[in-house]
């Protein structure tokens, strides 16, 4: 940890560290050498602050139990874009590492939190896969317009699929809704019956409707 202290200057090079990881990033001398913006991420582990953006005393801790899974998944993210561009030192005994190297209870805790949002992540794109959203127009004369192509929802396919309302959960009708393509014959269709339902005023088969502006 006080050695770390040291790399903060291009004597010494510019070190960070980022969930117990430390990189030699003084090739980015013009964001992180003295007076670059991110010049406080140097010499120390302030993994928080990748996050938060607080380059305060408070913000620019190693202590991220605060962070969402979702937020989490990003400053894995943010590890894995040091390890393409940066050199790889080693790692921050401290933290998320014990003096022999392995990793602390803590360490695994994050990575735990990782996996889940990793998870969450995948059933979201299958979700996306699965019921890609449908283009949607609004138009002051005609009313709102959605319809689906076989790109649709940045989806490429070979499938067109009909506009229906997605609900979030199951038969709640009150729950937030998007509206998704859906292919009638496909067996998701069938095991998320529940969560789907027309249109009003819409024909059942047509891949493009338009809700017209109540009058
Ligand atoms: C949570 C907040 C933020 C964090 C943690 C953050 C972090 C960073 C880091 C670490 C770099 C250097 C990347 C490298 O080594 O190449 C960078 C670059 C940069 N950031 Fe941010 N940033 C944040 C917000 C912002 C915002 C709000 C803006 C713009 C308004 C911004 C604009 C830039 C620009 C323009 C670069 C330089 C890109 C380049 O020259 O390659 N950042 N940021």
């Amino acid at each position: 940890m006080n050695e770390l202290k040291r790399y903060t200057n291009l004597e010494n090079g510019l070190y960070l560290s980022i969930l117990g990881q430390v990189f030699d990033v003084t090739k980015g001398e013009k964001h992180y050498g003295p007076g670059g913006t991110y010049h406080a991420f140097t010499g120390r582990d302030a993994s928080l602050a990748f996050i938060t953006g607080e380059f305060d005393d408070q913000g620019l801790t190693d202590d991220i139990s605060s962070l969402s899974q979702r937020q989490v998944k990003a400053l894995d993210d943010w590890l894995q874009f040091y390890n393409a561009n940066y050199i790889y030192k080693g790692k921050l005994y401290g933290r998320y590492y014990n003096q022999d190297g392995s990793p602390t209870a803590e360490f695994r805790k994050v990575q735990e939190k990782l996996l889940l949002a990793k998870r969450e992540k995948a059933m979201e794109e299958k979700q996306e896969r699965m019921f890609p959203l449908c283009n949607i127009e609004w138009n002051r004369d005609t009313g709102t317009v959605f319809w689906c192509t076989e790109r649709s929802g940045g989806i490429e396919r070979d499938w067109t699929g009909v506009p229906r309302i997605l609900f979030e959960t199951a038969g709640a009708q009150g729950s937030s809704s998007r509206c998704a393509c859906v292919n009638l014959d496909s067996k998701e269709y069938e095991d998320n019956k529940a969560r789907l339902s027309e249109y009003d005023g819409c024909e059942k088969y047509a891949t493009k409707c338009v809700l017209r502006n109540k009058t």
